[in-house]
């Protein structure tokens, strides 16, 4: 195999599907015999790819894209013992050692392992955390194969529910991360600030914890319609009421017990201001809608520098926030990556045994080809209510 045909970065809202080299068991000179190659089944494009394409993210010319990544196993290194050629595995999109302190204590979101970063305690396929090489692609390396892939024992069973199952690699433990950490429960009140791709995941996940109301804001009507139309409570943020009363309008009091922010920094104000950037929106907001003695968990991306800011602070990663409120109100907050192999496993099973059936619909998914992925990057900027999931072999479409 000479060729890897996959998405390239060559600057902002500029992707080009081009031929790269066809992976080797090694990175940055050193052989990995931990590692695999995958034939990739499907991979998915993330809001986390759209502040790459908006330019809110650096990346190096010539990096191949993606995170979201499901595929079989095609090459092994000699160390790898639990996998086989063939097998069909999930990736979280954590790159992690598995053996680390962090790793070692389920926190793959913060491997401190200087081989998958030197720079910073954190790695992920297809940004700038030491090269790692995205998933938008026919092939992939995956190193660390024993402790990263999760293999699916039925392979048929799992590629008739792929468009379920390739959200495991990120969005549904990500969106279910949140919702734990924002401690969901049988009977909780939830409001979820954002209903793009991982807020509705989050929307699912609040369900499947029993969540009693699940509340979705978002000012993107398409989004929002998909979520209703699966029974979960919307709010229009458009809507000049303040979010307080139109909370206060479904449940009966203006506060919930768990928020989540499925946002991050390019967040847009409420009611007037719903046209405008204010990166520090949809943390407020859930300040302001959280109960006392809550919690907030944050999925949603926030930097340490943003090279097209809105103003000076928000370019430090520095936001407006209304620290005193929530502080008075001892509300918790998790933030950072999502560990998905803490969850992985357990998402699938729910997926295999029905226990979320309404999840491709509210996804609104829709298979395209490596060829059309700029086009998906495209439409996913303007705010399409679709997850666009890439399938580079033609194998979804075949299923
Ligand atoms: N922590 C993690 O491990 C992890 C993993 C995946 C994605 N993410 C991040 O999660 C965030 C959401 O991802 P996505 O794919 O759903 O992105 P997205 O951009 O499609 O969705 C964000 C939604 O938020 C809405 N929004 C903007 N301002 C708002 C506000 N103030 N209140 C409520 N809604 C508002 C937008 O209209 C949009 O529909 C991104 O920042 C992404 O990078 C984090
Ligand atoms: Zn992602
Ligand atoms: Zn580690």
């Amino acid at each position: 195999m000479s060729g890897n045909r996959s998405v390239v970065y060559h600057g902002t809202r500029d992707l080009r599907v081009e031929t790269v080299p066809y992976p080797k068991l090694e990175h940055n000179g050193r052989k990995l015999e931990h590692a695999v190659i995958l034939k990739v089944v499907s991979t998915n494009i993330c809001g986390s790819d759209q502040h790459i394409y908006r330019g809110r993210f650096i990346v190096p010319q010539g990096h191949v894209l993606g995170h979201e990544i499901t595929g079989e196993v095609v090459e092994m290194g000699a160390d790898v013992e639990l996998m086989s050629i063939g097998d069909l595995v999930s990736v979280p999109f954590n790159v992690a050692c598995g053996r680390c302190r962090n790793c070692k204590e389920a926190r793959s979101d913060v491997c401190e392992n200087d081989f998958v970063n030197p720079d910073a305690d954190l790695g992920a396929f297809g940004f700038d955390l030491k090269g790692w090489s995205g998933g938008q692609a026919e092939y992939v390396l995956v190193p660390y194969a024993d402790y990263m892939l999760m293999k699916f024992n039925d392979k048929a069973q799992a590629m008739e529910k792929i468009r379920d199952l390739t959200l495991i690699s990120d969005i549904l433990p990500t969106g279910f991360h949140g919702c734990v950490s924002a401690g969901v429960k049988p009977g909780s009140h939830v409001y979820i600030a954002g209903a793009g791709p991982v807020g509705r995941c989050a929307a699912a996940g609040a369900r499947l914890l029993g969540a009693a109301c699940v509340i979705v804001g978002d000012q993107n009507p398409e989004r929002l319609k998909l979520l209703s139309d699966a029974g979960f409570e919307t709010v229009d943020l458009r809507n000049s009421a303040p979010l307080r009363d139109q909370i206060a309008q479904i449940l009966g009091r203006p506060e919930v017990d768990c928020g989540v922010d499925a946002v991050g920094f390019e967040a847009h104000g409420l009611g007037d201001e719903a046209g405008t950037e204010l990166p520090h929106g949809a943390l407020n907001s859930l300040f302001d809608v959280v109960r006392a003695g809550g919690a907030i968990g944050v999925p949603g991306i926030y930097v340490g520098s943003d090279p097209d800011p809105v103003d000076k602070d928000a370019g430090n990663g520095r936001l407006h926030l209304d620290w005193g409120k929530m502080w008075t109100k001892s509300i918790r907050l998790m933030t950072g990556m999502a560990p998905v192999t803490n969850y992985n496993r357990h998402l699938t099973e729910a997926i295999l045994w029905d226990r979320m059936p309404y999840l491709s619909k509210v996804m609104s998914i829709e298979v395209i080809t490596l060829d059309q992925a700029p086009d998906g990057y495209a439409k996913f900027d303007k705010g399409s209510p679709s997850k666009f999931v890439i399938d580079p072999h033609g194998l979804l479409a075949a299923s």
